[in-house]
């Protein structure tokens, strides 16, 4: 009863389909059928939508004397925490090899750029007929736009070591949401704070986690303003086990199961052509990594979205 997150007198004389699966009928391939059918033990792996928790099951055949079936043993395990550190792992390691993958790329690019944004601006300060020379503005604008994107890939890919001091998180969020300020106004967003007042302080680096709250809270701005012209974000902090906890959370339009699932994936965006370049949140996993922490998203579509960040308060050195 406490994996399935109820009381023993939910599940007395209740079926298993009932109190597992909360449906009035066995499921097609039922393995408690099959088992009692086969005689064999039946092992299932399984996501139970109702509780949000995935399980490992076997059902056993208990056999009377006579080697007919009287009825079956299911064994369930929680493997909900497992499942989540597998998912965490896979992003890590993907996001590791795009990183290399990147670094090569931005350096590869860099020269070429350099030379591009060099020869355009010494050709401005020629004598040129007035079309040529906004032509070649534009050439100028782009490339340094394109040098942008490649200084931020370098930052997502080279991964240095942040500097850490003794930081109170309140104070960044604080900071972060006196940078919004201005645009929350204009876009009819509503801020909520849900502080607490005791955090402990953490060991971090204070612009690196400026820079990571500054992207979510600017994506949730964006996606809420696109989506409904307004919106409400609330920002949360709290002590959560042996860490400190900041929610971000919007009323936008969230995000489908497949979104979700690339949200740090570098270059992942769907903002507009010329809006995103998908790397805020990829440079945001890497860093809350290299805190020893944790960044990820819970959201459905058309239910908003909401962005944890857990950090460690004593994190080994
Ligand atoms: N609050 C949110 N609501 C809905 N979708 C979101 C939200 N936050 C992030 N996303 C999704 O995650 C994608 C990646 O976000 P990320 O910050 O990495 O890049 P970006 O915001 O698109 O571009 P950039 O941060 O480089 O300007 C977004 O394009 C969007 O699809
Ligand atoms: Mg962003």
């Amino acid at each position: 009863t406490k994996i399935l997150n109820c009381q023993p007198q939910d599940v007395l004389n209740k079926k298993c389909y009932q109190v597992l699966h909360h449906a009035d009928c066995p499921k097609v391939n039922c393995p408690k059928l099959i088992a009692s059918d086969t005689k064999k033990t039946q092992r299932i792996a399984y996501f139970e939508e109702n509780i949000d928790k995935h399980f490992e099951e076997t059902i056993d055949p208990i056999l009377d004397a006579n080697g007919l079936s009287m009825g079956t043993v299911h064994t369930i395990k929680d493997v909900t925490e497992q499942h989540k550190i597998a998912a965490q792992l896979m992003i890590t390691d993907r996001l590791a090899s795009l990183g290399e993958l990147s670094a090569g790329l931005a350096h590869e690019l860099n020269n070429p750029l350099t030379s591009v944004i060099g020869f355009s601006e010494l050709i401005q300060e020629k004598i040129l007929p007035e079309d040529l020379r906004q032509d070649i503005q534009i050439i100028s604008q782009e490339a340094q736009r394109a040098a942008e994107i490649i200084r931020n890939l370098l930052t997502f890919a080279r991964r240095h070591e942040p500097s850490k001091d003794w930081v109170d998180m309140n104070q960044i969020i604080h900071k972060v949401l006196a940078i919004c300020n201005y645009g929350q106004k204009v876009h009819n967003i509503q801020l909520i704070t849900n502080l607490d007042p005791n955090l402990p302080e953490i060991k971090a680096d204070y612009f690196q986690m400026q820079q990571v709250l500054l992207n979510i809270v600017i994506n949730a701005e964006y996606f809420m303003t696109q989506s409904h012209g307004e919106g409400t974000i609330v920002i949360s902090s709290r002590k959560f086990n042996d860490s400190i906890q900041i929610s971000i959370r919007d009323d936008g339009p969230g995000m489908s199961e497949n979104v979700l699932n690339h949200i740090f994936d570098p270059f992942f965006t769907t903002k507009e052509v010329g809006k995103g370049t998908g790397l805020g949140l990829s440079i945001g996993h890497g860093i809350i990594t290299q805190h020893g922490g944790k960044l990820y998203a819970e959201s459905s579509e058309g239910k908003g979205a909401t962005f944890f960040i857990e950090i460690p308060i004593n994190q080994p050195d």
